[in-house]
């Protein structure tokens, strides 16, 4: 690697928007999961594909790494800089190219948040479902293939990208997919990049899938007397094959958390957080078929929002609760983490997990994106505590082997960064080996955000940092 001959060049092409100071490079080395450094040696703020590719073919020819970069809020390290190398920051990429509502798609740039696309689309009748709680870029969330509280009805990234402008890792410019909804053409290269966290291309441009807003949408909550009747009736409602749009578990101090850090007033009980789409006939009879099975387990009838900014408030503190479970942790270190288990095995596995928790007096809430499958624990240790934190990570890498031996994954949406890498091998077993070989054959220099999803260089593994 000749770094500084690299940065000359990037100085020389890029200027003022080379940026290489302390504070900077911290920021870009740094996520919302607790993974603090190491820093990259230089920011470049993007303005185009153009500029990511002639930024890339720089730092091939000296093989200094490429991390890029959206919001910083990922969970699992991914944007960290164990080799250093160039940050590219997407975030100025942030126009909506063309809508097309025919079709029911839209082109836009990676730097472009959901909240930023919602806002846009909203008088347009349309929406973009996929909701991670942070304020993220859509070229993270293509990344890190995310998903959020509505994946359950619309699916997260990876059935939402129809076509991706990605920058290889020799700085060419390729497009893959149509605008077709489908197609039979060859390897389907957009859903190999979907998910692949920067290790293989950078995401500059993509086209996404639009729906349109229900005609009638009702939101509430369902209390429950224990975890285990609420996790029930998520089970018998997906098996029942019950359209839910959004249905999230929230274990009491989740409750707590949520009632403290947005200022509402929930009975302090494990609660599913529901929304119902469709005509007004559909939501009334999806309503009635969610009640009866809520009541079979003791489930308190639904209390229903009325108005439009009481259901923007519920989902709003829904998104915050990692914020929330961090601001109520105090000064300790908080750290999530993130499994998805066949709904069969659900109960079973948040069970296990509650009663591991309590054995070993750790703090953490429990929620999840249960229709899924899917749930988290955000666990707070205090980072003096060498005791505490290693009973945290003992129950993170508990969860992880509990989940694969249920037949589910380590992850269903943050992703593996360098925080999860440890434990891909045990889900994908022989198939690790061919995950290598894409990645070799894509990033012939090993230049894409080395050290994340497969580890080609065990030295720089590195755990949760203790920053919060
Ligand atoms: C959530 C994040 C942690 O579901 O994924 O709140
Ligand atoms: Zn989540």
């Amino acid at each position: 690697m000749d770094k500084k001959q690299a940065l000359e060049k990037l100085r020389d092409r890029f200027g003022d928007r080379l940026v290489e100071t302390g504070a900077a490079r911290a920021a870009h080395g740094r996520d919302e999961g607790g993974y603090d450094g190491p820093a990259p040696d230089a920011v470049f703020y993007a303005e185009n594909a153009h500029e990511v590719a002639d930024a890339v073919k720089i730092c091939a020819r000296h093989r200094l790494p490429v991390i890029p970069f959206g919001a910083g809020t990922s969970l699992e390290g991914h944007v960290t800089a164990p080799k250093g190398g160039l940050s590219i920051d997407l975030s100025r990429m942030n126009r909506i190219l063309a809508l097309h509502a025919a079709d029911l798609d839209v082109r836009v740039e990676a730097g472009v948040t959901r909240q930023q696309l919602n806002a846009w689309l909203h008088d347009q009748g349309l929406f973009f479902p996929v909701d991670p709680g942070a304020e993220c870029t859509l070229g993270g969330m293509v990344a890190t293939r995310a998903s959020g509280t509505n994946a359950v009805r619309y699916g997260t990234m990876r059935e939402q990208v129809l076509t991706l402008e990605v920058v290889t890792a020799t700085g060419e410019i390729i497009e893959t997919g149509t605008r077709a909804r489908k197609s039979a053409a060859g390897y389907d290269l957009t859903h190999l990049f979907v998910g692949s966290e920067g290790t293989l291309g950078i995401v500059t441009e993509m086209t996404l899938k639009l729906y349109g807003l229900p005609e009638k949408l009702m939101a509430g909550v369902c209390r429950f007397p224990s975890l285990s009747a609420a996790i029930q009736t998520v089970i018998t409602t997906i098996q029942s094959g019950l359209p839910v749009a959004r249905i999230e578990l929230l274990d009491e101090l989740s409750v707590r958390a949520v009632n403290r850090h947005s200022g509402m007033a929930h009975v302090e009980a494990p609660t599913l957080f529901l929304e119902f789409h469709g005509s007004p006939k559909a939501v009334d009879e999806q309503v009635e078929s969610f009640h009866a099975i809520a009541s079979e387990y003791g489930g308190s009838a639904p209390e229903f929002a009325s108005k439009q900014e009481d259901i923007n408030r519920l989902w709003h503190a829904r998104h915050q609760l990692y914020y929330a479970t961090r601001a109520m942790a105090g000064g300790k270190h908080v750290c999530t983490t993130d499994v998805c288990v066949p709904i069969s095995r659900l109960g079973d596995c948040i069970l296990e997990t509650r009663a591991d928790f309590d054995a070993a007096g750790i703090f953490g809430t429990m929620v999840g994106h249960v229709g899924d499958g899917n749930f988290h624990t955000i666990i707070a240790a205090d980072p003096h505590d060498p005791v505490e934190m290693q009973r945290a990570e003992d129950l993170k890498e508990k969860m992880a082997h509990r989940a694969i031996e249920m037949g589910g994954t380590v992850t269903g949406e943050h992703g593996i960064g360098s925080g999860k890498r440890k434990f891909l091998e045990a889900e994908r077993g022989a198939s690790l080996a061919l995950m290598r070989q894409v990645k070799a054959a894509l990033d012939p220099f090993g230049i894409m955000n080395p050290g994340k999803v497969v580890m080609t260089d065990d030295r720089d593994d590195q755990p949760c940092s203790g920053r919060h």
